[in-house]
């Protein structure tokens, strides 16, 4: 069905950018129409027919990408502060002006894998702890791990009010100050506070993988890539957002 609409409103419903930024990503001569530069915002255009591109990528309308970033220390999860560099600042212009948000967090000195998406469902989903979706962190601590906390991670560490639902700890057979832990939550600094709660300081906290999903070991840190289409289907399944 053929279907018109003003070529701004269209940039903006894609998810692109606000009205005034839009605004401006026509005026910077980065839109073009039928291969010709456009910056008339209020021209009316066709998707079906008319070749709409935003700084040589085509427009289709399909939902933006989820993508995955290798956050390296001392940047902020969030909008900004004002004070800090936050991961919005590393993401590349294409997928900054499509509404892209971080799922969840990571705090400021840890690193490693960190997705971004505009499905606020997917988002809701990966990040609730009904859904027990596991994330896996490497974690360098003051002392070796021993039998016991292996044990009490897995009873649950009581963290406040707060019991912590089970969680997997192993050592790291590459470093004897290291472990390795799957939580299936995330609770605010949760893997600093049951370490915490076994007299263990978290010296340096990485996140390897949420779900089936594993960090890109060729991201480095700051990079980000989009997800290919069977990494994006096993995140979906995995936490129910796939449909079914
Ligand atoms: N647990 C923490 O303590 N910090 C993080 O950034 C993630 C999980």
């Amino acid at each position: 069905m053929s279907h018109v609409v003003r070529l701004d409103r269209l940039l903006t419903g894609q998810g692109y950018g606000t009205r005034s930024e839009i605004r401006g990503i026509i005026r910077e001569d980065r839109v073009t129409v039928n291969g010709e530069v456009e910056r008339n915002g209020a021209l009316h255009v066709d998707p079906a027919k008319d070749r709409v591109a935003f700084d040589g990528e085509l427009i289709i309308s399909a939902p933006a990408p989820v993508v995955m970033m290798n956050k390296p220390a001392g940047v902020l999860t969030a909008n900004g502060d004002g004070l800090h560099s936050t991961v919005m600042s590393l993401l590349p212009d294409k997928w900054r002006t499509r509404k892209l948000m971080p799922v969840g967090r990571l705090d400021m000195d840890t690193t490693g894998l960190l997705l971004f998406t505009s499905d606020g469902d997917l988002a809701h989903r990966l990040i609730h702890p009904k859904r027990h979706v596991d994330k896996l962190y490497r974690a360098t601590l003051d002392a070796p791990i021993i039998d016991a906390d292996i044990e009490a991670f897995e009873s649950g560490i009581p963290l406040g009010g707060y019991k912590a639902l089970p969680a997997r700890l192993t050592r790291d057979p590459s470093d004897k100050l290291a472990a390795l832990v799957t939580v299936q939550e995330g609770k605010y600094h949760q893997v600093k506070r049951m370490f915490a709660v076994r007299g263990r300081t978290v010296m340096a906290l990485t996140r390897l993988s949420i779900g089936p999903l594993r960090l890109d070991a060729m991201l480095r840190p700051g990079a980000c890539r989009a997800l290919t289409p069977a990494e994006e289907s096993a995140l979906r399944e995995i936490c129910g957002a796939d449909g079914s």
